[in-house]
Formats: structure tokens, sequence, C-alpha cells
């Protein structure tokens, strides 16, 4: 089983921190679930459908009912939960054993820090795109402090446009996507980080929705995660991945057609010194490097592992 078992802690009672009333059960009732118990009998049931990390899972399911962070789950671990808290707690557990991805059941995804909304109608950000958020960050950082202009394209939840809004503080950022469901969950990301002045989102395919706007040839930057998967690897997708939106995932034949456009078109809208960072899955970083060495208006790639070693992140300037 991963993750280390909680095994300490105080007596009383447990309700959820969203005020759902508490119920004490009779100690010496077999059916008195103390936190400990709880977890335990969440990791063997998650453990025997399969599911990994079922102790840690556990611990994040109760963690955000009773929200306390995982860790201070400790200091509660002998104390009842509540019937109504059980219950709740047994529900999610079961729906996470049907592989119905953690995000889900918790309504949030963290990502360089801060807390993204998520749900169904949106990609879950992983971790690996907070490597291509980092490089960028890095590359403009003698940038920061002067006014600068970037394009999210496949914003999904917003994390990549609202994390560059937060990080660079005179940035103005134009996040667009052909869904109009991650749209909506992505405006209501920026209103709750504060900088849905900072940042517009727009409704459509790539480039199309800026053209509209006059940015040719004055963009600092344009980052994207686009959807990478080869349509014939779609039915290969774990179950969790599977429960997402195909339009996140599915990047047509070879699972680069959006990258082919990106880099196509991605000229036309950057200024002399613009930077184009891209996410890329495995394998693709040979056929990508390539496309962009036959574009005059780039320079070479750089490409960046994760800490996997695997391929993730291009970065590219354009020289006029
Ligand atoms: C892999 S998700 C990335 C989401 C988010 N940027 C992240 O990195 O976590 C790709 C996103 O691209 C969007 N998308 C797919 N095709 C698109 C297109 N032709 N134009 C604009 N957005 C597109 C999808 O709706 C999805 O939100």
């Amino acid at each position: 089983m991963g993750g280390s078992h909680l095994c300490y802690g105080n007596g009383g009672s447990l309700s959820t921190g969203a005020g759902i009333a508490s119920e004490n059960i009779e100690r010496n009732d077999r059916k008195v679930w103390t936190v400990k118990r709880s977890l335990e009998w969440a990791s063997r049931y998650l453990e025997k459908r399969g599911i990994e990390n079922p102790c840690l899972n556990a611990e994040l399911l109760l963690g955000h009912l009773l929200q306390k962070k995982r860790f201070d789950l400790c200091l509660v671990v002998n104390q009842d939960l509540s019937c109504s808290v059980r219950i709740l707690f047994q529900n999610l557990v079961k729906k996470r054993a049907q592989h119905v991805p953690l995000s889900h059941l918790t309504g949030k995804q963290d990502f360089m820090g801060y807390s993204f909304k998520v749900d169904p109608r949106v990609y879950i950000p992983r971790p690996e795109t907070e490597i291509l958020v980092e490089k960028v960050l890095q590359a403009v950082s003698l940038t920061r402090g002067r006014k600068f202009m970037a394009v999210d394209l496949g914003t999904g939840c917003g994390n990549i446009a609202i994390t560059l809004a937060k990080q660079l503080q005179r940035s103005k950022i134009w996040a667009v996507d052909i869904s109009p469901e991650s749209l909506e969950v992505a405006r209501d990301n920026a209103r709750l980080h504060h900088v849905d002045k900072r940042v517009e989102f727009l409704r459509g395919d790539l480039f199309t929705p800026l053209t509209r706007l006059g940015l040719q040839r004055r963009v600092d930057l344009i980052i994207s995660n686009p959807p990478y998967v080869a349509s014939t690897q779609m039915r290969n997708l774990p179950p969790e991945v599977k429960k997402e939106p195909k339009v996140a995932l599915e990047g047509g034949e070879d699972g680069l057609s959006i990258h082919r456009r990106i880099i196509r078109q991605a000229p036309r809208f950057l200024n002399k010194t613009g930077l184009l960072a891209l996410e890329i899955g495995y394998g693709q970083a040979k056929i990508i490097k390539d496309l962009i060495s036959a574009q005059p208006q780039f320079l070479p790639p750089k490409i960046v592992s994760d800490y996997q070693g695997k391929e993730r992140v291009v970065l590219t300037r354009t020289i006029f």
C-alpha cells in the first residue's frame, strides 16, 4: 500500500468542516468508526479494487471531508467520525474505487501552489505541466516588472494563464479554449484568484479568436499544453483519464496535430524575441524539434525533461 499510516491522536467526535451535524455513535457499538479505522477500511477497500496509492487516496478524501490537511489527520486518529461524515466518506471511497478521479471527488487540484476548481468539464492539471510554467518563468525572469503580453492556448481550467498572471504582476494574458465548458470553469478560477481583470478568456480554435484583437507581432509569450494523445492510443488510457474530456486529450493521428498548427502559426503573433513554450508527450521530442527547425523564424529549440527523465517541454524564440 502506498503512503504512510497515521498512528496517534485524541478522542472525540468529528463532523465535516462544512458544518454537517455530528452524531456520536456509542463507543461499544461495533459500528464506531474512528479516523484510524475508517482510513484502514478505505485503504483496504481501494487496494482490493486496484486503486494505486490506496492509503494516500483514503487520507486525501477524509482530509477533504474534515477540511484538514492530510498530515493533520495524525492528530485525530482516535476520534470518531460522525455518522454523516462516515456515510459521506464511504460514498466517496466507493466512487474512487470506480476510478472517478480524486480531483473530481474533492473538486479541486493544486498547481504551482495554487488551488484550482476542477470538475468533469475540464482537464485536470498535472504536475508535469508545472515544469512548463517554471521554465517559462525562468526564461522571462528579466522581463518581470515590465508589461508582458502572453497567450495560453487550450487553457482548460485556466491553471497556466492564472499562475502566470499571479507571478507576472504587469502581465495581460489571453487564454483560449475551444470548449465553452472549460472556459466556464477557467473564469471561475480567475475570479477566485483575483486575476479576472488581467486574464481574458476567449472561445475558439487556437489563434482564430486572437486575429480580430490586432495582436499580430506583439505577443511576448505563447504557451500551450495541447492535447497530445494519438487517436489510436485513446482506448488504452487509464480509466481515470478516460473520465476527462476527449477534446483535452486527443491530438489526432500521431498526437501532434495541434502542435503542428501552433508551430506554424505562432510566428504571426510573437514579437521579435517572442518565446514559444509547449508541453509534449513521451517520444514526441524529435518530431517537434524537426518541425521547429524547419521554420526559419525560430531559434533551435531547447528540450527540457521532467523529473522522470522524459522529454516534456520545448522552448524556442523567434528571430525576425
Ligand atoms: C491537455 S488540456 C490542457 C489544459 C491546461 N492548459 C493544462 O495544461 O492543465 C488541452 C486543452 O486544449 C483545449 N483544446 C483542444 N483543442 C483545441 C483547439 N483546437 N483550440 C483551442 N483549445 C483547444 C481543450 O479543450 C483542453 O482544455
